[in-house]
């Protein structure tokens, strides 16, 4: 019998398979498998002696010392932690819609403008299209070479017979194919392909490479995790359709530090920076209202003061919901079980809502306490006390522990005219420039509303 040669691969993990099955065994993802060639490239007599002799070199800094190259647009280059690096690789992925093409069309447009040879080819938009979005964010003057393509071999010898680019854009990768290989654009093999190639084309010419990622429905970019690893650094571009604010956020960076986050505003020109963006994602607090409270967070290195709104109210259902937006939903639940069991105030009975305000996503524990503050104050209908801002890191004996960056916390707070904090015991101030209320245990966030209610009732 002819041996089988139909070989599949799943979509989502790389895996490969003989035949084809619904689920994908390595990863767990339905649906994921398909067919593809399935050749692999060995490369054969590695020991003929007929490689290039490597040369070697030593980590001396000096050598080693990037010259970065920066676009204009403050917020991209801080996230890329200074600026793009020749010869460097970076993904951008993103909700569909949500501002990739328009952020890099900026920055190439402005980039190009100082001077910089920059190409972005685009394999979704013709280049009437990409001009039309050019005279809106009024870039038609900028020298940016732009091409509508998506053959890699095309795009291979272009970059090659032209002078090198100082960067290059390829929206997105999972419209190129690589026309030595049978599958479909966007399958696993051709998306694997054209990123090495041009990886490799990207380090050959010493230019800054930029990718545009698809993401899958929840979120991740779409091809093989491999990708990931393949390129220098990764950003993700996200944001609430419903609001302005996009967030370009670095989860990986070789060349700077992650966490680092650009936070940009959707006009009708474009995107705009956003310099200063605490004051963004908290409301005009003029009158007091209860259930808000202001968290002292921190992105990266930067401090980002938010609001986190929090509603308890009645409910007639045997299993009360409980629905948070921009939070984490196991960790409101615990701190649900450390209000009930540690300071015998159960919410068993009422329905829970959580807000962090502006669409943004705080991953940090130090929101536990403004968390908790915005409960109890909804609880009680009194607000958190005017003017203050809160945080700390709440342990499951109902404990606030000490979180980092204190300073700088306490600092953008003062510079956005708070006047008290609200922060864990035993943190490190080295000068405090606002009125410090220093909290051991969750019951005494509790007190200080149960005390004021009563004193109101009184
Ligand atoms: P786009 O950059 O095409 O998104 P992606 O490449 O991530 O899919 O985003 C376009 C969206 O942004 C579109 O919904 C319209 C909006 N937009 C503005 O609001 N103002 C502008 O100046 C531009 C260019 C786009
Ligand atoms: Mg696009």
């Amino acid at each position: 019998m002819a041996k089988s040669t139909e070989h599949f691969s799943c979509q989502s993990c790389g895996a490969s398979y003989r035949k084809w099955q619904g689920k994908c065994d390595s990863c767990s993802e339905w649906n994921s498998i398909v067919e593809d060639s399935g050749k692999q490239v060995v490369p054969k007599g590695l020991s003929s002696g007929k490689g290039r002799q490597l040369e070697f070199t030593t980590l001396d800094a000096e050598k080693s010392d990037y010259k970065r190259h920066f676009c204009g647009l403050n917020e991209l280059d801080r996230v890329l932690g200074g600026g793009f690096v020749p010869g460097s690789s970076i993904l951008i992925g993103g909700d569909p819609g949500i501002g990739k093409s328009t952020i890099l069309l900026q920055a190439v447009g402005l980039m190009a403008k100082r001077g910089y040879t920059c190409t972005y080819i685009s394999g979704e938009e013709a280049t009437q299209q990409i001009s039309m979005r050019a005279k809106r964010l009024g870039l038609t003057d900028s020298p940016v070479q732009l091409a509508a393509a998506n053959s890699l071999r095309d795009i291979v010898t272009s970059l090659e017979k032209s002078a090198p680019p100082d960067l290059l854009i390829i929206d997105s990768i999972q419209t190129m194919y690589a026309d030595n290989l049978d599958s479909a654009p966007g399958t696993v093999s051709q998306v694997r392909a054209c990123s090495q190639e041009l990886i490799r084309l990207a380090k050959k010419l010493n230019c800054a490479l930029m990718l545009v990622g698809h993401v899958t429905k929840d979120g991740q970019i779409a091809g093989p995790r491999v990708l990931e690893h393949m390129v220098d650094t990764v950003l993700y571009f996200e944001g609430d359709r419903g609001h302005q604010f996009r967030i370009l956020r670095a989860v990986k960076n070789r060349f700077g530090a992650t966490d680092e986050i650009g936070v940009f505003e959707m006009t009708d020109m474009g995107l705009q920076e956003v310099a200063n963006p605490s004051a963004l994602f908290i409301s005009n607090q003029e009158k007091d209202i209860s259930g808000a409270s202001v968290f002292a967070g921190m992105e990266g290195t930067r401090p980002l003061l938010v609001e986190i709104q929090g509603l308890v109210a009645p409910s007639q259902q045997a299993t009360p919901r409980r629905a948070v937006v921009g939070w984490d939903s196991s960790r409101l639940a615990m701190i649900l079980a450390v209000l009930d069991a540690r300071c015998g105030l159960s919410l068993a009975g009422n329905e829970v809502y959580l807000n962090v305000a502006g669409g943004l996503r705080v991953n940090e524990p130090a929101a536990d306490l403004a968390v908790a503050a915005a409960l109890v104050s909804s609880i009680s209908d009194i607000p958190v006390p005017e003017k203050s801002i809160i945080f700390g890191e709440i342990g499951l004996s109902g404990e606030i522990r000490a979180v980092g960056q204190t300073d700088a916390r306490l600092k953008e707070a003062a510079k956005l005219g708070f006047e008290a904090a609200i922060i864990p015991l035993g943190s490190k101030i080295k000068d405090p420039t606002i009125k410090i209320i220093e909290v051991e245990h969750l019951s005494e966030i509790v007190s200080l509303f149960t005390r004021e209610k009563a004193a109101v009732n009184a």
